[in-house]
């Protein structure tokens, strides 16, 4: 990740981490979005048919309930070219095609939390990366979904603090 290690450098000790640094993680937002690619933490939700419409040859009329589920478009290799290999790259330039990348949902009740969780997220790597190295208790601990994908045994890590 070198941009994190280039954002670490320029801070003295105790300075904190700035929004204006988050917005140049970029490199690290495109591997979370992959890893939330092949393993999102949520992986289906639902949607009420506001008027009826006809899909794929079905009518659906106004009220139904539709569910809709990540895997569907994440790993379909007409949006994402050989899908089971992780490639943070596929997130440069233009990205995927819209509604085709969907662990916060899409449209008008989308996730409301996305800019949080985005600013969570690096801030957890850039501060994992900066100061320790890591290794897994459990190599193989499995996950579930329960209803969101969690560790089986809550990911227990060694940490091995180090400087930068
Ligand atoms: C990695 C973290 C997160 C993921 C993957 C995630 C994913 C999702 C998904 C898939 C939906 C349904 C969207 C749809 O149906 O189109 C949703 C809805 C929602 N999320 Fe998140 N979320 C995350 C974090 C957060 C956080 C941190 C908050 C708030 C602090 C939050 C608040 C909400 C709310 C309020 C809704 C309902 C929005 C509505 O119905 O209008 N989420 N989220």
């Amino acid at each position: 990740m070198p941009e994190q290690l280039e954002i670490s450098r320029g801070k003295g000790t105790g300075e904190l981490l700035q929004w204006e640094d988050a917005q140049k993680m970029k490199y690290s937002w495109n591997v979370a979005s992959e890893v939330m690619r092949l393993s999102p933490p949520v992986n289906t939700n639902f949607k009420e048919a506001i008027r009826d419409f006809n899909y794929a040859g079905y009518t659906i009329p106004k009220g139904w309930k539709l569910r809709w589920a990540t895997c569907s478009t994440h790993m379909d290799p007409e949006y994402f070219p050989n899908p089971e290999a992780f490639d943070a790259s596929r997130f440069e330039g233009e990205g995927p095609t819209a509604y085709s990348y969907v662990p916060f949902g899409g449209g008008p009740r989308m996730c409301l939390g996305i800019e949080l969780a985005r600013l969570e997220i690096l801030v957890f790597m850039h501060h994992i990366v900066k100061r320790f190295k890591w290794d897994l208790v459990n190599p193989d601990e499995k996950f579930k979904h329960d209803p969101l994908l969690e560790p089986v045994k809550g990911l227990p890590v060694r940490l091995h603090p180090h400087h930068v």
